[in-house]
């Protein structure tokens, strides 16, 4: 979705605008612009397309200036062209503005200002705000933006510049994500830490509502009301080089291989002697955990997958319903939802909009929400009672591969922890799970090396792949043909395994690829009937099982194999071979890997 970045100080302000936007290509976008602003005032340049067209453009000449925003557009509001990109000008060029969000009202603003003469360039929701800055100025900047954003309904990260002040920018941020960051050389803003680690470690997350002036003095801060606040800053942990590719030919593969590490991080400081422990859940719920009558997870996308293998993990081991659901479903089913009901919400960004909504849907019917979250200070971070962080790093590859795995991780922590206090879980069994627990990370490197080249091979010249397990298997499958589809482009659908006969198996015929997933403990000889079933049918089959299982599916076309592990943690070997297979079988078909088309790593649209 879209970035914003912004930059006053000592020093020229295009190349930090450049490096900026580079760092938040991985949103996904579809163009780019930047405006500078100095004595002789703002000078605008846009986009359609990748970042590298406008670099070539501006490249061409010398940019002095030392004030700046830039912006990369994930077209919702308006086709994806130069019109439309960011940043937009004020019918008197006084104000330049980017933004992040949709301003929800923006077509009877965009009426009123018609009526009052004003012509509009493009499609944009955003061009209200700039056309409404120039229309309240009256000479002070921080007022002309407190009157505009008085008016606007919906999410907004606003970066701001007026040429009366070419030395400032103001940022106002409400439901959509912003970070300001300071360092020697002056103040940035940015939609995400990620862009501001080659600059500064030292950041703040402003409030919702708040107002941000940026100079290169410092930071100043106006909460909605207007009054002048103290926000605090603070060192993030994250590297610059954490967010950089390195000599991998792509983040994703990057990404997939510091799952061992990720996995060590999330999980070691939870488990101490023969236990686990979360002391982030010391008093919560109110109702203690014994008077909880079910549990609701709720995520989207790969999020929502992990969410599924939750549901198998805290169903068997702590004996607690858990109704699993996709966030833009929740947010509007009319279910009961009471103190007594635990809201998990799920999220690597911590921003996804839908995500965000259900969220405040549990509170508002008085749900104790707990969040798992990678990105510290996120708004689901913020917003929930509690917090259980992931420690993925940063992940920049759209397609999520170490931020899934770490939130499994992370549930197979609360299941034992929910076992454990409500009694279902003994002391032995609490022990056995700990020590599966930290050998994880090793078995999740021995899975890095398991040969998938020659599968993917196959794979990549496939219409439909099908991919079907049971139990845990399932909830994987799901994930797989996601990854497969979203980085390769090829058809794929992901099936309980026994209820592919209820219809879609009409779908195989000659050579469909169908992947077997041979994990969990649920029947495997049900499921091995189910491989039968496609095998007739003309099916190719690939099955990818745990050791032990190996010999049970040894029927199919080719067997990959991962290490033997306790049933409900095979979720996440198996998971990385899928991984690994939707990478080479796009690799081999040339697809842009880390940024597959109309995808976008942040969705902070609904
Ligand atoms: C798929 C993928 C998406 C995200 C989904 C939720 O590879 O990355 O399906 O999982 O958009 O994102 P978060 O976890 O940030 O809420």
């Amino acid at each position: 979705m879209c970035g914003i970045i912004g930059y006053v100080g000592t020093q020229p302000a295009l190349p930090r605008l450049l490096t900026g936007l580079s760092r938040l290509e991985y949103r996904g976008y579809d163009s780019a612009g930047i405006a500078v602003a100095d004595d002789s005032g703002i000078c605008a340049h846009k986009r359609q397309g990748r970042l590298s067209a406008l670099e070539k453009d501006v490249k061409q000449r010398t940019f002095t200036q030392k004030t700046g925003i830039g912006h990369t557009r994930w077209a919702t509001h308006g086709a994806p062209d130069d019109i439309n990109a960011h940043p937009h000008m004020s019918f008197d060029g006084r104000f330049a503005v980017v933004h992040n969000g949709i301003i929800e009202n923006y077509a009877a603003l965009k009426a009123e200002l018609q009526q009052e003469g004003v012509t509009f360039r493009s499609d944009t929701d955003t061009e209200v705000v700039a056309h409404l800055l120039a229309k309240h100025y009256k000479g002070d900047f921080r007022r002309a933006v407190a009157e505009t954003v008085a008016r606007l309904n919906g999410a907004y990260a606003l970066g701001i510049l007026c040429r009366d002040f070419p030395h400032e920018l103001f940022a106002v941020r409400r439901a959509s994500p912003l970070v300001v960051g300071v360092s020697a050389d002056g103040g940035y803003i940015a939609s995400d830490v990620t862009a501001l680690l080659p600059f500064t470690r030292r950041v703040m997350l402003p409030e919702e509502g708040d107002m941000v002036r940026v100079t290169a003095d410092g930071i100043a801060v106006w909460e909605e009301s207007g009054k002048l606040v103290n926000r605090p800053f603070e060192e993030v942990t994250w590297s610059a080089a954490t967010a950089e590719k390195g000599d991998y030919p792509h983040y994703m593969l990057k990404e997939m291989w510091e799952q061992p590490a990720a996995l060590a991080a999330t999980l070691a400081p939870h488990l101490e002697n023969d236990g686990i422990r979360l002391p982030e859940l010391a008093g919560f719920p109110a109702c203690g955990w014994v008077g909880l009558r079910r549990i609701c997870m709720v995520a989207c996308g790969s999020a929502y997958h992990a969410a599924m293998v939750g549901k198998y993990v805290v169903e068997k081991w702590a004996r607690l319903p858990v109704e699993v659901d996709l966030a833009s479903e929740f947010r509007y089913r009319e279910q009961p939802l009471d103190e007594r009901t635990l809201t998990v919400v799920i999220s690597q960004s911590g921003e996804t909009a839908d995500t965000l909504a259900a969220l405040r849907k549990a509170k508002r019917c008085g749900s104790p929400v707990l969040a798992i979250v990678n990105v510290t200070g996120s708004t689901i971070a913020r917003e929930s009672d509690r917090v259980l962080y992931t420690q993925a790093g940063p992940e920049v590859a759209v397609a999520t591969t170490k931020g899934y795995t770490t939130q499994v991780a992370m549930l197979f922590l609360l299941g034992g922890f929910l076992a454990r206090q409500r009694g279902e879980l003994t002391a032995e069994a609490e022990r056995r799970l700990t020590k599966d627990l930290r050998e994880l990370p090793a078995l999740t490197q021995e899975t890095l090396t398991v040969a998938t080249v020659g599968a993917a091979k196959w794979l990549s010249q496939a219409r439909d792949v099908y991919f079907i397990g049971r139990g845990i298997g399932y909830a994987v499958a799901l994930e797989g043909a996601l990854k497969l589809k979203e980085i390769s482009y090829i058809h794929a659908e992901g099936y309980a395994a026994g209820e592919l006969k209820h219809g879609t198996i009409s779908l195989v015929e000659e050579g469909t690829p169908v992947v077997v997933l041979g994990c969990g403990e649920v029947a495997p000889e049900k499921t091995l009937s189910n491989l039968r079933e496609v095998t007739a049918r003309g099916a190719r089959v690939l099955a990818v099982t745990t050791a032990d299982l190996c010999e049970i599916y040894g029927e199919a076309a080719e067997v990959l194999t991962v290490p033997t592990v306790s049933p409900q943690l095979s979720a996440i070997p198996v998971a990385v071979v899928l991984q690994l297979l939707a990478y080479y079988t796009a690799l081999e078909r040339g697809c842009d890997i880390d940024k597959p088309r109309n995808l976008a790593k942040s969705v902070t649209v609904e």
